[in-house]
């Protein structure tokens, strides 16, 4: 079998890697391509010099090369259409259709979407130019602070929390005057605050059927103790029993994954693939929708990954061929995290090109998965702002794989190498 895997972050080398360990893909002999892939996916890949948003040249790629199978990991070739495309040519892919992965690329859409069908999630209300005069009474109905969201794709970036007026005011200024988000911020939803403790779940789905895979916890701030700008993850944990436990799960089983899937179905916007449900579990363990996305969550799914033990491939697949049905999904009962190595100054301006030391030392109850990294004469480098994602799973406990992680720390080295202290701290 040839299967080709789209993207070239710490997530994608993560699924190159539970890819090509997985039965189905071991015993048959298969191949694995990726595009563009990077230094540590191409130590699972053949990579094709392709860019991932470069659909026309993928599915020629695909057509000319017999592919069998396309993963997707981000949501850019998903928002789109890379599905449709591939689709229109009988080609067989992992991942949501255009239609459906608006559940991510605009806000409005999605908390409609909820709205229309009493799916738990924040007060919100879409404005554009038009109506910004009701902002205000919008706000005295939920109070301070209230979180705007830009409509469209703003890599991670389009949600800012407005503590008074005044934030309100530079906020929609930078939006609408300053365009900061460009056409994605014209239109945008304001939506009461919601506290309590958030999860990411990651739901496998053929439109029908589901499976959800353990629950993680992601930390999006640059600074311990969650203090700075948000990022696109500095670690995670999972199983998040803490905050996730069978109870709550079932409660967004009934309450959120399937009404939003039958949703999406009844809307002819039928999903296929991994929808990620950010959730806030409040105080009273309810679970409320903070977003969806169209793809698996980075780096949630660099843990999430370790705990499977059926057959990963086979999963994706039944996801396309609408037999999640038949799969039967097996969880370890183990523990485990990851740590992002960042360059200093991310998520604002860092340094590209500097030299990566130490990764042959790291012991094999380690992942080092790269995202933002280059080769050059069998050398690696840094090339972006989150750079590796190192990862462990214990069977012991969430003790020994953050051990286990920080110690594989001390050995990579680069300049101006940055990360959290206290990814897991909450369940040691
Ligand atoms: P999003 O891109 O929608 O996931 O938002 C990024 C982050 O902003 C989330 O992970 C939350 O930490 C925070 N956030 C977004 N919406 C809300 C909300 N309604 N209440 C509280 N925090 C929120
Ligand atoms: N970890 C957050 C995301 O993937 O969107």
């Amino acid at each position: 079998m040839k299967v080709l895997l789209i993207g070239n972050g710490a997530r994608e080398n993560a699924l190159a890697w539970k890819i090509v360990n997985s039965p189905s893909f071991k015993n048959s002999g298969s191949v694995l391509y990726a595009a563009p892939g990077n230094p540590g996916i191409n130590k699972f890949a053949n990579p094709v010099n392709i860019a991932s948003t470069d659909i026309q040249s993928l599915k020629n790629f695909a057509l000319n090369e017999k592919i069998d199978f396309t993963v997707v990991g981000p949501e850019i070739p998903l928002s789109i259409g890379i599905v449709d495309e591939f689709e229109k040519e009988g080609l067989k892919i992992f991942g949501p259709s255009k239609a459906a992965a608006e559940i991510e690329t605009s806000k409005v859409f999605s908390k409609e979407l909820m709205q229309k069908y009493s799916v738990p999630t924040a007060k919100f209300k879409a404005f554009n130019t038009e109506n910004l005069g009701e902002l205000s009474s919008f706000i005295d109905e939920v109070n301070y602070p209230v979180v705007i969201k830009a409509d469209g794709l703003a890599a991670g970036k389009g949600v800012i929390i407005c503590n008074d007026d005044s934030d309100v005011e530079s906020c929609i200024k930078d939006l609408t005057e300053n365009k900061i988000f460009g056409e994605a911020g014209l239109n945008f939803v304001a939506e009461q605050f919601l506290t309590g403790n958030e999860v990411s779940l990651f739901i496998i789905t053929d439109g029908e059927d589901f499976v959800v895979l353990p629950p993680a916890q992601d930390y999006k701030r640059i600074f311990e103790e969650d203090k700075g700008k948000n990022t696109g993850g500095m670690g995670a944990f999972t199983p998040a029993v803490k905050f996730c436990n069978d109870e709550v799960l079932k409660k967004a089983e009934e309450k959120i994954i399937k009404p939003v899937l039958s949703a999406l179905k009844k809307e002819g916007r039928n999903y296929k693939g991994c929808l990620y449900a950010g959730l806030m579990i409040t105080e009273e363990k309810e679970p409320f929708v903070i977003e969806f996305n169209c793809r698996f969550g980075d780096p949630e799914t660099q843990a999430v990954l370790t705990l499977i033990d059926s057959d990963f491939l086979e999963l994706l697949m039944a996801s396309s061929e609408n037999k999640i049905k038949d799969y039967s999904l097996k969880i370890k009962n183990a523990f485990a995290g990851c740590v992002v190595l960042a360059s200093l100054g991310y998520p604002d301006e860092f340094e590209k090109g500097k030299l990566i030391s130490g990764l042959e030392n790291i012991d094999n109850n380690v992942h080092v998965f790269h995202a933002g990294t280059s080769e050059m004469h069998g050398k690696i480098f840094t090339n972006g702002g989150r750079v590796i994602s190192v990862v462990s799973c214990s069977e012991k406990s969430f003790n020994s794989a953050f051990e286990n992680i920080y110690c594989a720390i001390e050995k990579i080295d680069f300049e101006n190498k940055y990360f959290r202290r206290d990814i897991g701290k909450i369940v040691l």
